[in-house]
């Protein structure tokens, strides 16, 4: 089976960096949602659920950078689209979940008070206790942490996390389900199954 992408075929590591990071917004998704409904405030089922949320979030972050790379090194495959409209707005809309796929977890590490338990492995400390925010936001900005964080929480709870980023993967999954069921085409198989198909 082949690594590499071809004209027709996502290969194998593409396929895994694909469907790898799509678990891992379930489950930053489950854990934050879990813990907001679920839990009480300040119990240990509460730091666990957040715990998960922060690491399956930083694990996105490392994981598109390795996706970055790959795409730049990898041909992609040719998208199954009808107009030039079509064919655009599919384009757009992947460098769009690039963007969130980078945005999320930055805002979520540079918003957050509190370091990470990364898996209950080992600590990720937090930014507020990194020396670029010493350099930058305390030192050249003049800010304290609640000042710099105070935006930054926003745009990540209410205005992406709690909106936009459900639109847009929801628009996603839609597009590639009337791909796969009405127009029959092999948009989701080739993410599937490759070139076994
Ligand atoms: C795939 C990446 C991520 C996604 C999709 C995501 C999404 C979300 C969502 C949906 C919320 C709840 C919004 C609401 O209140 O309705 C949230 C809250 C939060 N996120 Fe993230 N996040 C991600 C990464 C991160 C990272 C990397 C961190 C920190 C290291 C982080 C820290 C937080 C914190 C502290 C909260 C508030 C938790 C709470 O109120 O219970 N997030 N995030
Ligand atoms: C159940 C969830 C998902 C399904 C069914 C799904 C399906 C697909 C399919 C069928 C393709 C191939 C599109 C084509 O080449 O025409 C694709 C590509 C893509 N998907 Fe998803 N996806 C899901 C979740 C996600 C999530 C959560 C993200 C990131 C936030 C994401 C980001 C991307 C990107 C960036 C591409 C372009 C190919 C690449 O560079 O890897 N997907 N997806």
């Amino acid at each position: 089976m082949n690594n590499w992408n071809t004209t027709e075929n996502y290969g194998r590591i593409a396929r895994w960096l694909h469907w790898g990071t799509a678990l891992l917004f379930l489950l930053a998704y489950c854990a934050v949602y879990y813990r907001h409904w679920f839990t009480e405030k300040k119990t240990a089922e509460n730091l666990v659920a957040l715990d998960l949320h922060l690491s399956a979030g930083i694990s996105v972050g490392i994981i598109v950078i390795l996706r970055i790379i790959w795409r730049m090194m990898n041909e992609q495959p040719v998208l199954e689209a009808g107009p030039r409209w079509q064919y655009l707005l599919a384009h757009f809309a992947h460098y769009v979940l690039y963007a969130i796929m980078v945005l999320m977890p930055l805002t979520g590490y540079l918003g957050t008070g509190k370091a990470t338990d990364f898996f209950f492995m080992f600590e990720i400390p937090k930014f507020e206790d990194t020396w670029l925010f010493n350099a930058f936001v305390w030192e050249f900005l003049g800010l304290t942490f609640k000042e710099f964080e105070a935006p930054i929480d926003f745009f990540h709870k209410e205005i992406m996390g709690a909106w936009l980023v459900w639109i847009l993967i929801l628009g996603h999954v839609g597009a590639a389900l009337y791909h796969h069921y009405k127009l029959k085409d092999r948009t989701l198989i080739k993410m599937l199954k490759g070139d076994k198909s």
